[in-house]
Order: C-alpha cells, then structure tokens, then sequence
C-alpha cells in the first residue's frame, strides 16, 4: 500500500459504521430488491421468536437475542432504522454485513473523477485510487477485475471467507467457550455450507451490465468460485479448530476440512496440495490468484462434486 494509503487507512479506520440497506438501495434497486426476499432480510421479523432463539439465549445468560453483542456479529446489522434514525440491531445479515460497513465508502466507490466525470472516461489511474481509497475506507470489492490493477487477484478469497465467518461458526471475535455454549443449546453449525450451492440460488445478484440483467456464472466461473470456496473453508475450519476442542464443534469443523481437503486435491494443482498441507490465508490467496490470474476452468477436475441448480439453496 502507498504512504497515502496508509494515512487514509488511519483516518478512515476510525468511523467505518454502517449506513443501512435502505442508503444503498437508491443506487443499487435491483440487488435490494434480491436481499429483501432472502432469510438473510427476512429472518429479520422472526427468528428471535424461534424456541432456539430462547434456548440459546438463556444458555448464555443473555436476555434478548436482538439485543445481544453475540447473536448480533451474526443475526443482525447495527444500522439507524431509517436515515438518520435509531441505531439499533435493525436489519438481519444485510449489505454491509457482506461488502463492509459503508460510512466511509459510500461516497467514494461509485465516482469516477470530478464532478460530471462519466464511467467511460475514467482514467485508469483514477480506477485503481478510487479501489484503494474505498478499500481502506472498509469496503469488501465483490470480484476480481481485470480493469484494477491495484486490486489483488485473490480478492475473491475475501469474500468468501466472510460467508464463513458466519456461517461456519468460525469469526474471530466469537470466542471458543461461548460458541461451546451456543452448540450445547442447539444452535446449528451447518458443514454442508458449500459456496457454489448457497450464493447461487436466491442470494444471487450479479447485476454487473445493467440492472435488469442477473446472469448465472458460466461452468468455468462456478468452478473456480467452488474451488475459491473450499480454499476459504479449509483455512476457517483450520483456525476454528485451534479454538476448542468442544466435541460437536470439533466434528463439525472436521468434516468441513475433509470435504474441502478432497475437493482441493482433485484439482491436482501445486497450490492447492501447498495448501492442503499448510491451510492459511497465504497459501488459500496463492491459490485462488492462480486459478483467476489463468484464467483456469477446472471443470473436468471438479465439475462432478458441483452441486446440482435444483439443489441451489
Ligand atoms: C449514489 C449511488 C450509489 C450508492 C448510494 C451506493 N452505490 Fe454502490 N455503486 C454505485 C456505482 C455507480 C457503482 C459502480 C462503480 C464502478 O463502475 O466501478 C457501485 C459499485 C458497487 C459495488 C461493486 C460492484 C463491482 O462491480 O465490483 C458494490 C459491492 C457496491 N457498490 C455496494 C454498495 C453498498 C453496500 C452501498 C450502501 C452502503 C452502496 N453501494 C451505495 C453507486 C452507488
Ligand atoms: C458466528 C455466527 C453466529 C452467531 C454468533 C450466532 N448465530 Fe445463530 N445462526 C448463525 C447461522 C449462520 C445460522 C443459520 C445456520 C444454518 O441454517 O445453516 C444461525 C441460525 C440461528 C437460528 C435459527 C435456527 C433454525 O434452524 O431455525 C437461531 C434461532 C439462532 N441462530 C439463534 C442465535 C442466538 C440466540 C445467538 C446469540 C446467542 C446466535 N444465534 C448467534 C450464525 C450465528
Ligand atoms: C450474503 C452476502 C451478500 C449480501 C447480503 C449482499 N451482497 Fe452484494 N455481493 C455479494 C457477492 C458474493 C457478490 C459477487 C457476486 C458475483 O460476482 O457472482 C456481490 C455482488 C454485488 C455487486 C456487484 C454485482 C451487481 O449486482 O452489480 C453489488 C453492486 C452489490 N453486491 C451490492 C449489494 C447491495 C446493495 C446489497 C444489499 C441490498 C448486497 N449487495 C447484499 C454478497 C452479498
Ligand atoms: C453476518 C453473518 C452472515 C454472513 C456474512 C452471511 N450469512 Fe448467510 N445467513 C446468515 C444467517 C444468520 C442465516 C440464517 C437466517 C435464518 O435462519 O432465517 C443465513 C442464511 C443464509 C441462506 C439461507 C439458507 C437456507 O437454508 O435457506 C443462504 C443461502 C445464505 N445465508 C448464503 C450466504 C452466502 C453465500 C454468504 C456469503 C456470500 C452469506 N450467506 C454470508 C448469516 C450470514
């Protein structure tokens, strides 16, 4: 990173706080309108009520699932209500739970240069400092382009590597003893969270042309978004196990490792077997930018273990 990033880093760093789904609804319509029919925005309304929701709230001697500091890393988006509304958990899972808290990148992702400047005639310098600046100022870029040098061929990594933050129990900031706590009480640790089958279903909002438009990945993409989605479980599950040696959280992230170790070996590549032997972040993102920088189908190595469209959550 430039010196001028750093110090934008810092100052940035301080502020970064969530807006709320509504704030980027007036630019981006057709991705809310997908979120909105999800569990992600609808569990919202309900899923406090559930019986587990009590269950596991008591077994943490906390009062209210809505209220509390651990449901809420994973439930719920602390954002005002409305624009300049009441801070409170009041959303479920929503943009910014995915793309990064947008305060401070709300108003620089999205220009191309001074004012009146068109998305045609940006210039390529202007493209690489706009991804730098909004990245330091906490937004999670959704894919690799081409088009932006400065953007790191494995950013697609992070992305997935956030869906297990939750969905694989496996945030940092959700310590050991608590997530022992929350599986005795029934909360779900679900292994079969597999990236492929759960971003392309009703999740899917790939409206990159035009906002009418929400194409599905070709084969080649979908097998590198699966090989990509492996890479990040293996490395969570590696780290989650370092945590606890709670029974039911140690076989849950074991058979995620299992799974995600024989979908890396079948692609046969270096990377891949570097990784299995070292699960870490590096060695997932040397993978990751391979098979994106080469622009690789690995559909004949992994195409078989694919989920089938019908299965698409
Ligand atoms: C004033 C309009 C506007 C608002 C408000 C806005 N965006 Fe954007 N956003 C854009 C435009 C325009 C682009 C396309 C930028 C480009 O061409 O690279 C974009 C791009 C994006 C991308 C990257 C797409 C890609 O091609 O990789 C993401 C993710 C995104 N916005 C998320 C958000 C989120 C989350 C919010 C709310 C916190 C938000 N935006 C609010 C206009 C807006
Ligand atoms: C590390 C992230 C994380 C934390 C922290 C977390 N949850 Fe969850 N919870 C999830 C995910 C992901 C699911 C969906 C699991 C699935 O279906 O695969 C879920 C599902 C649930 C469900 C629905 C289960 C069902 O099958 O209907 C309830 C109820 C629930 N959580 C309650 C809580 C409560 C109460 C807390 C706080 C004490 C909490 N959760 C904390 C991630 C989390
Ligand atoms: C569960 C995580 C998640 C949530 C919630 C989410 N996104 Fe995304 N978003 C993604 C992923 C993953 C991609 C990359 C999709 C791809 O390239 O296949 C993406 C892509 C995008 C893009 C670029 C593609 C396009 O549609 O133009 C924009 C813009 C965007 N998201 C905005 C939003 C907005 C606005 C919201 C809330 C209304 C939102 N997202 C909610 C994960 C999420
Ligand atoms: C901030 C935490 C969080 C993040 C990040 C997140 N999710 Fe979720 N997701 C949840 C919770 C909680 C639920 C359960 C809601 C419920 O039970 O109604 C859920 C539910 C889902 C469901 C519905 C599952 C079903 O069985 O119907 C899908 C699909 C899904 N998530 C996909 C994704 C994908 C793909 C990503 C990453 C691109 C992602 N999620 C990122 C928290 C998250």
């Amino acid at each position: 990173m430039t010196a001028a990033g750093f110090m934008l880093a810092g100052a940035a760093a301080q502020a970064q706080e969530n807006v709320g789904p509504f704030e980027c609804k007036d630019c981006h319509g057709a991705e809310y309108a997908v979120w909105e029919n999800t569990p992600h925005a609808e569990s919202y309304k309900d899923i406090h009520k559930r019986d587990l929701a009590d269950k596991v709230t008591d077994a943490l001697g906390e009062r209210s699932m809505k209220r509390s500091d651990t449901c809420g890393q994973c439930h719920y988006t602390e954002a005002p209500n409305k624009p300049g509304g009441r801070v409170s958990n009041n959303f479920g899972p929503s943009c910014e739970s995915c793309h990064g808290p947008g305060s401070e990148y709300i108003n620089i992702h999205n220009v191309y240069g001074p004012k009146g400047t068109k998305k045609e005639d940006e210039s390529a310098e202007h493209k690489n400092k706009r991804y730098e600046e909004s990245t330091a100022a906490g937004m999670r870029w959704p894919r690799w382009r081409k088009d932006i040098p400065a953007m790191p061929a494995s950013q697609n990594y992070a992305v997935a590597q956030n869906c297990f933050n939750c969905h694989g129990m496996a945030r940092d900031s959700l310590d050991a003893e608590t997530a022992g706590k929350m599986l005795d009480a029934g909360h779900p640790l679900n292994p079969d969270f597999e990236l492929v089958k759960y971003s392309q279903g009703q999740v899917r909002h790939r409206f990159y042309e035009s906002q009418s438009e929400n194409p599905e990945m070709t084969p080649a993409e979908l097998s590198r978004f699966f090989v990509t989605g492996q890479a990040a479980s293996l490395v969570q599950a590696a780290n989650a196990l370092k945590k606890t040696d709670h029974p039911k959280y140690v076989a849950a992230q074991n058979a995620r490792a299992d799974k995600a170790k024989a979908a890396l070996e079948a692609t046969g590549l270096a990377e891949a077997k570097a990784l299995i032997a070292d699960p870490t972040e590096e060695k997932a993102r040397a993978l990751v930018a391979k098979i994106y920088t080469e622009d690789m189908d690995l559909t004949a190595q992994v195409g078989s273990m694919l989920p089938a469209k019908s299965d698409y959550k």
